[in-house]
Formats: C-alpha cells, sequence, structure tokens
C-alpha cells in the first residue's frame, strides 16, 4: 500500500526519533499543488489566497506567503497571526461568520478587506464607517461538499448573502456611501467536480458584471483531493477549460481596469502533505469485530468522527503481513473516536506504526484536548529533504500545569 507522498522507511524513522502521535508534513508536495493550480490559471489576472483553517502551521503559512499567495482569515486569531508573520494585508481577506462589532473594529484597524455575508453587517459597517470599501459574500444557492457539514451555499446555508437581496445589498451600500470593491462566494469543501464549481462560477460573474467598482471577484476554494484510491482527483483540465476559459472572457469585458480574480483553497494546498503517525496501542477481539486502538484519537483527527471522512491507514511496520479486518479506533471516551470501520489492513500487532494518510488539511487545525489528551508533535520535511520537529508533542504535566495556571491556580 502506497504511503505516498512519504516514503515509508522515513516515516518508520520520523516515529522511531520523535515518537508518536505526530503530524508530519511535508513542504515539497505543498508547494506542488501551489504550482499545479497557479498553472492552469496562466492567462489571468489571478490570486492565490490560502484558507489557513485548513492547516496554520507556522512554516507552512511561511512556504505560502513566500509563494506569493494571500490568505482567507475567519477569526481575529487567524488574522494577528497571518499579520505576525507578514502577510501583506492588502492580500488578507477577512471572512468571519457572524462578526462581532470588535472584530469588525479589529479588521478594519489592519486594514484588510472585509468579506461581509450578512445584510445586518453590512449596515453596521456602513453605519460605523461610511464611506469604506467592502467585499460582499454571495450566497450564490448552489451548494457542494463532501459532506452536509461542509456544503456552505444553497437555501441550507447560514453562509452568504442571498444571491436574491442583492438589490438590498446596492440600497445599503449606496446609503451608506460603501464602495463594492469585491465579491466573493464559497460554496463548500471538498469538491470534485468541476461542473458543479462551473455553475457557481457562472453565478458569481454574471453578478461581478454588474459591479462596476470590483477589484477583485474571489470564487472561493473548495477544490478537492482524492481521499479513496478510486477517486479521480479534481480534473484540472476542465477546471482550465470551463472555468478558467469563462473567467478569461470575463476579465476582458469588465470595466474595472486592474480587476484580479482570487481563488482561495485550503485543502487542495495542503491535504496531501500531511500524514498522522501513530502506534497501535492495543488488539481487541470480541468474536464479531478487531478492534486496532491507537496511541491518538479524533481529539488529533475529528474528521472520521464529524465527517464521517476516509483516510487511508496504512501498517508501516509490517506492510506484506495478509490483511485482516479492523475498527480503528482512538483513546478518546466516545463511540464516534473512530479511524475507520470495516477496514481491511495488513494484520496489525501492538507495537506497530500506522500512517493516517492525507491529514494536512483541517488535521492539526481542528484539533482539541478533548478528555485533557495533550496535542501531537509536529514534523516539517524541508524541500531539500531535512526534518525538523516544529511542534513538540504536548506533555501531560506541561499541559496540566497550563490548565491550572488558566484558573489562577499552581
Ligand atoms: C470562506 C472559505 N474559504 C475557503 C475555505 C477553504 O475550503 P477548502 O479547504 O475546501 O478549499 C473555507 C472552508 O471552510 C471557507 O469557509
Amino acid at each position: 500500500m502506497s504511503t505516498r507522498p512519504f516514503h515509508p522507511d522515513l516515516l518508520k524513522q520520523i516515529a522511531a526519533e520523535h515518537g508518536t502521535p505526530v503530524f508530519v508534513y511535508d513542504e515539497t508536495t505543498v508547494k506542488t499543488r501551489i504550482d499545479d493550480l497557479a498553472r492552469c490559471l496562466t492567462g489571468i489576472p489571478a490570486r492565490l489566497l490560502y484558507a489557513m483553517k485548513a492547516n496554520h502551521c507556522p512554516p507552512l503559512l511561511n512556504v505560502m506567503r513566500s509563494a506569493g499567495l494571500g490568505i482567507d482569515a475567519v477569526s481575529p486569531g487567524e488574522l494577528d497571526l497571518c499579520l505576525r508573520l507578514g502577510f501583506d494585508p492588502a492580500n488578507i481577506l477577512y471572512s468571519a461568520n457572524n462578526m462581532t462589532d470588535e472584530e469588525m473594529h479589529h479588521a478594519v484597524k489592519a486594514g484588510v478587506a472585509m468579506n461581509i455575508g450578512e445584510l445586518s453587517r453590512l449596515e453596521r459597517l456602513g453605519q460605523m464607517y461610511n464611506g469604506s470599501d467592502v467585499c460582499i459574500r454571495i450566497n450564490p444557492q448552489i451548494g457542494a461538499g463532501h459532506h452536509a457539514h461542509v456544503v456552505t451555499g444553497g437555501d441550507k446555508s447560514k453562509f452568504g448573502i442571498p444571491i436574491e437581496q442583492m438589490d438590498r445589498v446596492r440600497e445599503i451600500a449606496a446609503a451608506h456611501d460603501l464602495r463594492i470593491i469585491g465579491l466573493h462566494q464559497h460554496i463548500g469543501s471538498g469538491i470534485l467536480r468541476t461542473d458543479v464549481l462551473w455553475d457557481a462560477a457562472t453565478v458569481i460573474l454574471e453578478t461581478a458584471r454588474t459591479l462596476p467598482d470590483l477589484r477583485f471577484v474571489n470564487v472561493g476554494g473548495g477544490l478537492g483531493v482524492p481521499y479513496r484510491d478510486d477517486e479521480a482527483p479534481l480534473d484540472l483540465e476542465t477546471f482550465e477549460s470551463t472555468i478558467v476559459a469563462s473567467i478569461r472572457q470575463f476579465v476582458d469585458s469588465h470595466p474595472s481596469a486592474d480587476l484580479e480574480i482570487r481563488f482561495e483553497p485550503g485543502r487542495y494546498f495542503t491535504a496531501e502533505s500531511g500524514v498522522l503517525l501513530s502506534r497501535v496501542n492495543t488488539i481487541k477481539s470480541t468474536g464479531k469485530r478487531t478492534f486496532a486502538g491507537l496511541d491518538t484519537g479524533m481529539g488529533h483527527l475529528l474528521r472520521p468522527a464529524l465527517y464521517n471522512a476516509w483516510h487511508t491507514i496504512c501498517n508501516l511496520s509490517r506492510p506484506d503481513a495478509p490483511p485482516e479486518t479492523y475498527d480503528v479506533v482512538g483513546n478518546i471516551c466516545e463511540s464516534a473516536d473512530f479511524f475507520a470501520r470495516d477496514r481491511d489492513i495488513p494484520k496489525l500487532s501492538e507495537g506497530d506504526i500506522v500512517a493516517i494518510l492525507d491529514t494536512g488539511a483541517y488535521g492539526m487545525s481542528l484539533s482539541s484536548t478533548y478528555n485533557m489528551r495533550p496535542l501531537p508533535a509536529e514534523v516539517w520535511i524541508h524541500g531539500d529533504g531535512t526534518v525538523e520537529l516544529i511542534r513538540p508533542r504536548q506533555t501531560a504535566s506541561g499541559f496540566v500545569t497550563a490548565y491550572l495556571s488558566a484558573y489562577g491556580r499552581h
């Protein structure tokens, strides 16, 4: 079984040296994904933003900044982190959901573009910052994604201003001298179908034609990656010949002279660059099922519990052993704490090291210390192959000390 893009010997070496659980990230894979997408956008005035919620470890953000990417930030914490790492405020879009006045003041002070997805927030921006520039997040009434929880367009979605309310947007903007300089949508996550992305792009481009002051149109992220071996990757050739071709025509006919077309993927850039290494603590057979219990859990990788998501799991210690069927589970006191059910994996023994693939996006960034389990370590494989421990594993005692001190107790 392939441990793409990592060499299994390197993973075993990292597990031996740094222990488990540990997330490992590969810089070269991130850069390759950036190049793949950038290549199919040649000929249009494109700017790539990185949706940092996918993974915000500093070395990764530094790769994004060095490659010239901007940022999609959705909270004051994300905003402050990317500013401290040197991202240019001009290339940051602040897209907080259910934004408070305090957050709005913070983002205005930071000089970043505000992406507004509620009429009432637009009204408040106008009242407090009359005459300012604004980006509008629309809901194009098209949504998609690998699971219902990640669909962010359509009539069940809390995100964006429904496209039918654009007249009201214009009225509010006119009443407060707001200049609509950006138009944004993001319809969901983990999308492998180019036809849905194209349908949604058509809606935003139609709307953008009617807004002469636009400086950018942001068609969002959502580009999927294949998690299963039988899934086909996003067809970038079709992406280019449909979506990018329509954008090219649109840009040529738009009155704004220096219009930028923005994309803001998270998963596409980082998912395949990460792996979570863990050790098998327990093999338990009930007669009906065999459980392989790991030294990690849903606190470190929530996607299976939250989205029923599939991650390929490889036995690094005995890759050639005959397969057996397992429920691979974690160490958290929840029955939702699983990584795979009924999965055929080369026979596992206690002490074996497993690799959970494609965990570079929405892995560590979704992690928690539920059950008071400390966070895993993180290791970065540089472009030249050198391996660096970028975040040591939290120790239980360090974790408890920090916890008590948050309550003023020592
Ligand atoms: C506004 C916005 N943009 C971009 C993204 C990134 O999505 P993905 O990782 O699927 O590209 C998200 C994810 O939730 C989002 O909410």
